[in-house]
């Protein structure tokens, strides 16, 4: 299904819609096992990376797949969208829409306002006739996604959402309000310290910004992406079973929750999991070296990432029930 029902009662109910990236098939039996234990809505999101990883075509099956497993699993009326999370290019949502995805993100922006409108328009106009809805971006997320790397954050400008969402026609407008992409959010001198713990404390997010386009695009479903939390709890098996990942840091829950209940009704969920991933992978290496079979590993991270996101959807998201 596209995103059009699920924003517009998420906005109403004061939730938001889980959006978890998938590149493997472990991270999508665990996405579904999560979502239809809990009746959760979910958004599958495919990044460029992933594409090029495990091969858009296999992927899209995978999703297809995914609808009769959630059956299977008892989930009798599944809600699940495959969206492309940040297209760069008509081509590229062209080929998705072509291809069967509900939803599609065109990220335009890094271009100038004028060329990031006309942009969205075009795949807008392409995509709308398909039924399938498209994200569009206003303001700059600083981080690392995949490939792509912006050093700054732009918060996104209130005075433009109006125009902006008016003339591209866009569904949904993912803003910047100082979230970014990554396990490395904020830089050490952007934080505090915490002096019992010694981890970094970010900086709050930009909630008056948040507020203000509320105010000027009132029930508007609004996104956030790069709103991993960076449990440090798997930061710390990580690093404590021979990784190396000083000073990771992600967005607080508590913070997440207070945006769930406002117009943000999709929260974007990449590298928490691929954390949760790793402890596990990592704690069964070290305490176990003479395991050779994956599923000996890649099993018990499948269960530690069907744990996270059980916690996201009903502890910080709220999205526990509201697809029956
Ligand atoms: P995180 O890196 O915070 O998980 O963000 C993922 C994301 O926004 C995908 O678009």
């Amino acid at each position: 299904m596209n995103t059009r029902e699920m924003f517009a009662k998420a906005v109403d109910g004061g939730y938001a819609i889980p959006a978890f990236n998938f590149n493997n098939m472990e991270q999508l039996q665990a996405i579904i096992k999560a979502c239809a234990e809990t009746k959760s809505p979910v958004i599958l999101q495919v990044s460029s990376g992933a594409r090029k990883y495990a091969n858009q075509t296999l992927l899209r099956y995978m999703a297809e797949g995914a609808v009769e497993y959630a059956k299977e699993l008892g989930w009798e009326h599944p809600q699940i969208c495959l969206h492309l999370d940040h297209g760069d290019t008509f081509e590229l949502c062209k080929s998705c829409v072509d291809f069967g995805f509900s939803s599609v993100m065109i990220d335009g922006s890094s271009l100038p306002y004028e060329e990031n409108i006309a942009l969205t328009k075009k795949v807008v106009e392409y995509a709308h006739q398909f039924d399938v809805t498209v994200e569009a971006e206003l303001g700059v997320l600083a981080g690392v996604e995949d490939d792509v790397v912006a050093e700054e954050s732009h918060y996104t400008k209130p005075e433009e959402v109006i125009d902006f969402a008016t003339r591209s026609g866009c569904d949904s407008l993912a803003i910047s309000i100082g979230t970014s992409h990554g396990a490395y959010k904020f830089k050490p001198e952007q934080c505090t310290r915490d002096p019992q713990t010694g981890k970094l404390v970010p900086p709050p997010l930009a909630f008056d910004v948040l507020e203000e386009i509320e105010k000027k695009l009132p029930g508007f479903p609004i996104v956030l992406h790069g709103s991993s939390s960076v449990p440090q709890e798997y930061v710390d098996i990580i690093n404590s079973h021979g990784g190396n990942l000083p000073d990771a840091v992600g967005i607080p829950e508590e913070q997440l929750r207070k945006a769930a209940k406002s117009a943000v009704c999709k929260i974007n969920i990449d590298s928490d999991s691929r954390l949760a991933f790793t402890a596990a992978v990592r704690k069964v290496f070290v305490e176990k070296p003479g395991e050779f079979d994956p599923r000996k590993y890649c099993g018990p991270a499948r269960d530690e990432m069907v744990r996270l996101y059980k916690h996201k959807i009903i502890e910080v998201l709220g999205s526990d029930g509201k697809a029956e």
